[in-house]
């Protein structure tokens, strides 16, 4: 296999954080040499310098898309650290829910974002546990907004679509015969969760965020951990300005929104940490201001 020397992992890195904000360090860079190795052979390319030419300066949106799919990390399950999706059945049921009804809308509103929802079995999580929690769901004005980076998790993501492996990975048999068909050896999510859930292609950190809306509950987990502090601190901000007045923020079981930002604080309950904002009013945001990430900060060369 082709090795990448230390010049070509500077601006292997330096790209791939360009794209995604994803840090790669130096003694990760193994992951540029195994997940690129079959796009140099393809492209005729005998060097990783040479890929990096050619993807840098080609006008084929394409083949950038292709470096973020094989440079993105999608491990994913089914009801993935299964306290999380317990805390939120008791969080809907004893709070969320209440308050709405005795907001006393006769069709009341909630929207929910997976905001790295890989190959989607996060927001099919979600829309299980709503379709169950929620004893009149058909009077409810209830969204689900899942989004990706990588072309190609989001477009799994919309198609449901999973092989046993995929669904014995989290799913117990209950809700595999509820929710599910199978279509010529594919378990195929059903129509009525599926149509629960908006999908769409967003970077977290290039991307405005204003079109998708504002959200009651997020879960942005398992992401972070891939970027740096500015970054994790960026998109925090940009998470923050997306969140209704009472929203709560799941993030992954290693990752910590207040320590990571003085914006959300911290809620011990039903046996989880989840988040909210500090000051229950969105951040103001001055015209114009962007929040792109910053140079990449290590240096020195590869283990
Ligand atoms: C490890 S998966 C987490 C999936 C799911 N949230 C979970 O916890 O099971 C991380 C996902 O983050 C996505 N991702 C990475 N960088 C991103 C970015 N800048 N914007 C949006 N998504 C990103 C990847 O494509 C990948 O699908």
């Amino acid at each position: 296999m082709i090795k990448i020397n230390d010049e070509e992992f500077r601006l292997w890195s330096a790209l791939i954080y360009e794209y995604t904000g994803i840090v790669i360090r130096p003694e990760k860079a193994y992951l540029i040499e195994n997940r690129l190795a079959e796009m140099t052979s393809e492209m005729g390319c005998p060097t990783f310098g040479e890929l990096y030419q050619r993807i840098r300066y080609s006008a084929d949106q394409a083949v950038k898309e292709k470096v973020i799919n094989l440079m993105t990390t999608q491990e994913t399950s089914f009801f993935r650290d299964p306290a999380v999706f317990k805390a939120l059945e008791s969080l809907l049921r004893n709070e969320v829910i209440p308050a709405m009804r005795k907001a006393g809308s006769n069709y009341p509103r909630l929207r929910v974002w997976s905001a790295a929802c890989s190959h989607g079995q996060e927001p099919y999580t979600l829309a299980m546990i709503l379709a169950e929690v929620v004893p009149d769901i058909d009077n409810w004005d209830l969204t689900i907004v899942a989004t990706d980076i990588a072309d190609n998790a989001f477009r799994k993501a919309s198609l449901g679509r999973y092989t046993d492996m995929e669904v014995k990975r989290g799913l117990d048999q209950v809700r595999l015969k509820r929710y599910f068909v199978n279509n010529n050896g594919l378990w195929q999510i059903c129509d009525r969760i599926r149509a629960m859930i908006y999908f769409q292609k967003v970077n977290l950190i290039t991307d405005n965020l204003n079109s998708l809306g504002t959200f009651d509950l997020v879960f942005c987990r398992n992401v972070l951990i891939y970027f740096n502090q500015t970054t994790k601190q960026a998109v925090l901000e940009k998470i923050s300005r997306a969140l209704n007045r009472e929203a709560r923020l799941f993030v992954g079981s290693t990752e910590s929104a207040s320590q990571i930002s003085p914006m959300f604080i911290p809620v011990h309950r039903y046996d989880v940490v989840y988040y909210t904002r500090s000051n229950g009013r969105p951040v103001p945001c001055s015209a114009g201001q962007t929040f792109g990430i910053a140079p990449l900060a290590f240096s020195g060369t590869r283990a």
